[in-house]
Parts: C-alpha cells; structure tokens; sequence
C-alpha cells in the first residue's frame, strides 16, 4: 500500500517523491516551511495531493503558533501567503486554502485557540478524505463512460491506453484521478495495457506511474514523450486519458507539459481523449485557459536528467510545467459527480458548487 501522505501525532509524514522509484523515503516533519519546500521541489505532487499537502502545511504552521488570540489572524493570514506562493498551476491548492480561510472566519469568534486549531485539523482531515472519495466516484464515472464511447471495441478486444505524468495514488492520496480510472477499468476487464510517457523534464511517467502499475501488476510500456504520435499511427493506442491541475470554465486545461501534443494527436488520429478531475481542480472563476497561470520553473531541472547533468550551465532553457489544452480536443470530463461531455460551459456551472463561483 503507497502511503502518499498522512497526519498524526502532531506531525505531516510523506513519501519524497523525488528519489522514486529507486528509493523509498519516508519524511517527518512539524515544521511547516519544510511541508512548503516539500511541495516547491515536488517531494509532494500531484494537483489533489498538493491541496491535501497545503491543508496540513498550515495545519502544522497552526499548531506552533502560541502568541495570543488577538494576533493570530495576521499570523494566519502570512501563513496562508507563504502556502499559496509555493506553487501558482494547481487550483487545489488554493481550493484547500479558501477551505482554510472559511473554517477560521466561521470559527474564529467563538472557539477558544485549542479550539480553532482543532477546527483547522479537522478540515484539513476533512479535505484528505474527501480526495480519497473523489477517486472512487471519478473510477466509476469514467469506466462507465469509456464503455459507453468505445463499447465498439469493446466487443471485439480489450483497450490500450496512453496516459502523462502521475496522476495515481502519489498524486492524490487516494487510487488517483486517470490513473484511479485506468486501475478501475483493468479490474472490469476493460484494458489490455498502459502506454505511459515518460514526462520530461522530471520524468513523473517514467519513474512514478510506472512504479505504481507495477505494483499494480497492469500490464505497461513506458515511453519518450515524443512517441506517442507514432504510438497512434500504428494503431496501438485506442485513447488518452490524463489529469489536470486546473480547469477553466469552459473546459480548457492545464495539465503536465505535453499534455497538449498528446491531445492534438489523439484528435488528428479520431481517437477519445479525457482529463479526469476533482471539482477540487476546477477553477469555475476563470472564463478559459487563456488564465491560467502556467509555473516556469528552474532552467537546470531541464539541463539535467534526474539529476544528471547533460548540457552546460549556459544552455538557454525554456521550462513551462504545464502546458493548456483547448477545450475542443478534450472529449470528456470525468469529474466526481459526473462524466461531462458536450458543452462544457454549461455542464460545468452545474456540477461545481456556487460557493466556488464567488
Ligand atoms: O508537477 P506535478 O508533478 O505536480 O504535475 C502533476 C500533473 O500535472 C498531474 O497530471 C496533475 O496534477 C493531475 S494529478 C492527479
């Protein structure tokens, strides 16, 4: 079992992900700006677990706090800054701290500061499981809506997949979001094999959903981010599915960089593609992905590979995180209320909770 993140005894523990697959480390800590570097280096990752990390980040950031009551709400308001500077793409993280905003100015004037910092623990708690649970809902919603769109093939032969980066229990806590559906949809039969690309620069695919469908037994082949055009030409792929770590209003999303070369050629090819999400990453407050704030991130993570460097120092280096993919060539949301399809405009406003909108 992957324990990808857990809470207890005053302390966050988690899996560093940096070092997998060929290292296993377990970290432990009660200082809250070790939980924001761990989120900053992508120790942590993975859009729901970043929102379920930011939640224990302030948590922790809480339970150290003893000045008086007075001064807590600046206190609480610099943390939450601190928190929501880590990372810009992921809108669950800034989906957990509006979680954490609400619970103190509901509980504020009346609990006691035991009190409040139990409260903010237990929303904290609260946001974890409802993650773990939103994996559950998106499997079912998406096995249904891959039977339903490639029934076709279905009658005749099992399916071949291609995926991005991580999108399975390391990036949710729970099964996983595109990686929780194709688990689910190899239990019911439905999946002969994963194509899963290996996500340069930091190689989610290669070194993270691959350890995972090993350990699942499901059958893969991990390969160059550049391959899957050929992947498809050759008829080896019947769809892609992927993440997100945000949705505009009208259904773009921004996803791993190379998200977007993946759909485009599952368009060109006549073949499905889906993102899978929580309402969790859905930003109903931006019109489209033109909004979206893509994270560049340090140039020598693209100069070296996992670790190793292969250009100089000078090389000039482009490195977006994420790229957005226009709502057009996505032919399915799978969210955990619903599969979406059609338009997405109005299948969104029904589905994210208004609270959301304001
Ligand atoms: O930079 P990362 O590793 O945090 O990026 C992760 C992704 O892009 C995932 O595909 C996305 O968060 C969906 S996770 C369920």
């Amino acid at each position: 079992m992957i324990d990808a993140i857990s809470f207890g005894n005053n302390k966050l523990r988690y899996l560093d992900q940096r070092f997998l697959p060929l290292q296993e480390n377990y970290v432990e800590t009660a200082d809250y700006l070790q939980a924001i570097e761990a989120i900053k280096t992508l120790a942590v990752r993975g859009a729901p677990l970043i929102g379920v990390a930011a939640g224990y980040t302030v948590v922790l950031a809480v339970q150290c706090f003893d000045g008086e009551k007075d001064s807590f709400k600046a206190y609480f308001d610099k943390i939450i800054a601190e928190v929501e500077a880590s990372r810009p793409t992921a809108v669950n993280l800034f989906f957990a701290t509006a979680k954490m905003n609400e619970v103190v100015a509901k509980r504020f004037a009346e609990s006691s500061m035991a009190e409040l910092k139990e409260h903010i623990l237990n929303e904290a708690i609260c946001i974890h499981n409802e993650e773990i649970a939103n994996c559950e809902n998106m499997a079912r919603h998406g096995v249904a809506l891959i039977q339903k769109d490639l029934g076709h093939i279905l009658e005749k032969r099992k399916l071949n997949v291609l995926t991005h980066c991580n999108t399975g229990t390391l990036a949710t806590g729970g099964l996983g979001t595109a990686l929780g559906v194709i688990k689910q949809a190899y239990k019911d039969g439905l999946i002969e094999k994963v194509y899963t690309s290996e996500s340069r620069p930091l190689l989610q695919g290669l070194r993270l959903t691959a350890w995972e469908l090993e350990k699942e037994g499901i059958p893969f082949f991990s390969h160059a981010d550049s391959s899957s055009g050929i992947l498809m030409q050759r008829g080896m792929v019947d769809f892609g599915i992927v993440g997100a770590d945000r949705i505009a209003a009208n259904g773009d999303t921004a996803n791993k960089i190379g998200t977007f070369n993946h759909a485009v050629l599952c368009h060109e090819h006549g073949l499905p593609f889906y993102i899978a999400a929580p309402i969790s990453t859905v930003d109903i407050t931006i019109p489209d992905g033109t909004y979206i704030p893509i994270e560049e991130r340090n140039a020598d993570e693209l100069r070296a590979i996992h670790g190793t460097k292969v250009a100089t120092d000078t090389t000039p280096v482009v490195n977006f995180a994420f790229d957005m993919t226009p709502a057009k060539y996505i032919n399915g949301i799978i969210t955990d209320k619903a599969a979406l399809t059609g338009d997405y405009v109005k299948a969104l406003k029904e589905v994210v909770p208004a609270a959301a909108a304001s």
